[in-house]
């Protein structure tokens, strides 16, 4: 179909926007509204077949998802050319993507990230993946993910910024500026509001016992924060949460995200999300899902098909009102305005339009890696490894694998391109000094077949390095687990060698997206790295790691249980009714395995004493926390200095400790710097009550940096 040759106002980029929005929707029959609200899997479509199934993608479509094995750009540019080409009034679609952590570079997962404790150093790492995206047709990255969770069990732990609300508020808006603020931008998504990772038992999908108090003062904060550093999109969640499943509740949808924080962009579902509400109970059948789930507050229905199956019944009767409906389309439309799509609906292939990582793009890579590690235990100073002369032996299944390295939500990255552990360090280790790799046996399953030359290795070898963990599907989103035990036989192994190289060096470094269960392993092993997902540059970085060409500096952003019998466990834990032994395991620990906050490095930080500017703040004043850190080391490292708070009495009671400010810097050898942060009562001291409206109370405050703190008083 040809569009007429006029100009209508929605198509004059001169126009401010709402008036182009307004212009269009006077032009729209409900029929190409509603199908504005419907987003489609691409699937396996490619450019050469869609002809052949025109009723699956019309080109009336609001949006579609790149998420099948085949889309790429031409794909995406043939759908575009369909919907401005091929639809009455020429309406772009939007085309949106799951990028998580880079795109073909792949970069640490978000958990690993978080690690870094950097900001800055997020911001560029969505940048650069929204470069990659772009290059590929993506308008739209259904990311961050800024759910709060506790529980290592739930795969989608390594999609998380960690266990602090106040630091995934940090990271979700360093990612909207990254994704949306970047030359080539893109839309990010929060997502998913919300609950979504409190799934019980860490069983995902499941129901989500979230009281109102814990939902004010965890689960909100992120989405607020990045919401109000404008983000475009905001996804609803799977879970149901209280009774009400989140892709139907309306007090989250309209009150809490339009009334009070002022949201203007869009609300897409969740894959299905609309659907399952009759799974959950909540809906009769499709028309009832579609009609609780619209009239909620979802704009933009992803996959299931049921605003496109029934609003037009819906509105016919009255259920749905038509101003409903015009308030989604113009949800829909806003964004694609904002991203320029009437003007720009096709992408032109670029330079990074199908090709392997740049050399750029390793390096932000690496250096995330790096960054990202955290070094857990070093007894003895067994790391970094003074290897000069004999042989080292490299054991465990994630020694070779590449693809682990690049963890869930990487499908365009590709484990064939990455340089793997024992590549890495075969390239780095100096003449002399021999490699043996063995895998000693699978990540999962198997036997002990591959125990007797993994041992012989060790034996052989001057040090000893183990690399175990998971592979990249065992975390993400449906890999819930209901242990955290090392899969397979790997625990065996790693006991094994150690009884084998007894005495000698040896290091077990942990490729996984959560944190493992590793009290039963700790005392055979003096150094434990953990490397999470470190993505596409995450051989090259270990070994550096490893051998000290790099300086570890991760510190945990989640507490690291000893078992899952902890969980949940975390540093803003509320005091119990009894303390000292009452009501702590009888049969374990009941401290984590490593606090929140742990990290080591190879340098070594002297803290300071912790001042206080002054004993008192009132409101509309601030008051300066500072501490002097001196690298007493022989070598340059990244201090991270992390602030906390403690009310300890207060009308709702607070935790034991809560994140409140961090910064990283780096200390070259003997070098002395004053970190510094200033207090604003009404955003650092204030807490949410159970109705969401935040209190400052008059009182005392204490600050805590290491194992020190002050106190001071808040005026009334
Ligand atoms: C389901 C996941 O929960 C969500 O995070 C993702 O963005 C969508 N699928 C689209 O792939």
């Amino acid at each position: 179909m040809q569009r007429k040759p006029s100009s209508p106002a929605f198509r004059d980029a001169s126009r401010p926007v709402e008036e182009r929005i307004a212009d269009l929707l006077a032009r729209l029959t409900p029929e190409e509204k509603i199908d504005q609200l419907h987003q489609c899997g691409v699937g396996d479509a490619s450019p050469n077949n869609l002809a052949a199934r025109a009723d699956e993608f019309r080109p009336t479509y609001g949006s579609f998802i790149l998420n099948g094995i085949t889309a790429d750009l031409a794909l995406r540019n043939e759908l575009q050319r369909r919907c401005v080409g091929e639809s009455r009034l020429g309406v772009p679609a939007i085309f949106g993507c799951d990028v998580i952590h880079g795109y073909r570079a792949i970069f640490p997962i978000p958990l690993a990230q978080a690690c870094a404790w950097d900001a800055g150093l997020v911001r560029r790492l969505c940048a650069s993946a929204a470069e990659m995206a772009r290059a590929h047709g993506v308008d739209w990255t259904f990311a961050p993910m800024v759910d709060h969770c506790v529980d290592p069990r739930w795969g989608r732990i390594a999609e998380t910024f960690g266990e602090s609300a106040h630091a995934t508020g940090a990271f979700a808006v360093a990612s909207v500026r990254g994704y949306q603020g970047a030359e080539h931008s893109i839309a990010a998504c929060l997502k998913h509001f919300a609950g979504y990772g409190a799934a019980e038992g860490g069983r995902d999908y499941s129901f989500t016992g979230v009281s109102a108090q814990q939902l004010w003062e965890d689960h909100l904060p992120p989405f607020e924060a990045a919401v109000r550093a404008g983000a475009l999109t905001v996804m609803s969640a799977f879970n149901d949460l209280n009774g009400v499943p989140a892709s139907a509740h309306a007090e989250l949808l309209t009150e809490v995200l339009r009334t009070r924080w002022g949201f203007a962009g869009l609300v897409v579902s969740d894959w299905n999300a609309v659907l399952q509400l009759v799974r959950q109970g909540f809906a009769a059948d499709g028309a009832e899902a579609a009609r609780r789930s619209f009239n909620a507050g979802v704009d933009l229905d992803m996959a299931d098909g049921l605003f496109r199956a029934h609003l037009p019944a819906l509105v016919r009767s009255g259920a749905v009102t038509a101003g409903r409906l015009d308030e989604a389309v113009a949800r829909v439309l806003r964004v694609k305005f904002l991203l320029g799509l009437f003007e720009r609906p096709f992408i032109e292939p670029s330079a990074l339009t199908g090709a392997p990582p740049t050399e750029a793009q390793l390096a932000l890579a690496y250096e995330a890696a790096v960054r990202s590690a955290v070094l857990l235990k070093n007894d003895g100073a067994v790391l970094p490894l003074a290897v000069t002369a004999g042989r080292i032996a490299l054991i465990g299944p994630l020694a070779t694998d590449g693809g682990a390295l690049l963890g869930s939500w990487a499908q365009h990255g590709r484990g064939d391109e990455t340089v793997t552990m024992a590549e890495a360090l075969r390239a780095r280790l100096p003449a002399g000094v021999g490699l043996d790799v063995a895998a000693g046996c699978a990540i999962e399953g198997g036997g002990e077949d591959g125990f007797a030359p993994a041992l012989a290795a060790a034996r052989a070898a001057d040090a000893v390095v183990l690399c175990l963990g998971e592979t990249g599907s065992m975390s993400g989103e449906n890999a819930s687990r209901a242990t955290l035990r090392l899969p397979g036989r790997q625990e065996d192994l790693a006991r094994a060698v150690a009884t084998a190289a007894a005495g000698k060096p040896v290091v077990l470094v942990l490729v996984s997206g959560r944190p493992l269960e590793l009290h039963t392993l700790e005392p055979l092993v003096p150094a434990i790295l953990a490397a999470w997902q470190p993505g596409s540059a995450g051989g090259a970085a270990l070994a550096d790691l490893l051998l000290g060409r790099a300086n570890p500096s991760g510190r945990l952003a989640i507490t690291w249980p000893r078992t899952a019998g902890q969980i949940p466990i975390y540093h803003h834990e509320r005091p119990r009714a009894r303390g000292g032994r009452e009501g702590a395991y009888q049969d374990i620990e009941t401290a984590p395995q490593y606090p929140f906050g742990h990290g080591l490095s190879y340098a070594a930080f002297r803290f300071g004493e912790l001042r206080l500017s002054a004993g008192s703040v009132g409101v509309g004043e601030t008051l300066a926390a500072e501490l002097e850190v001196a690298n007493t080391g022989g070598r340059a490292g990244i201090a991270t200095v992390l602030w906390f708070i403690r009310d300890p009495v207060a009308s709702v009671t607070r935790p034991w400790r809560e994140l409140k400010h961090f910064e990283p810097a780096l200390l070259g050898a003997g070098e002395k710097r004053v970190f510094r942060w200033v207090i604003v009562p009404e955003r650092d001291l204030s807490f949410p009550g159970a109705d969401g409206a935040r209190r400052l109370e008059p009182g005392r405050i204490e600050v805590w940096v290491g194992d020190q703190s002050r106190s001071f008083a808040v005026a009334g």
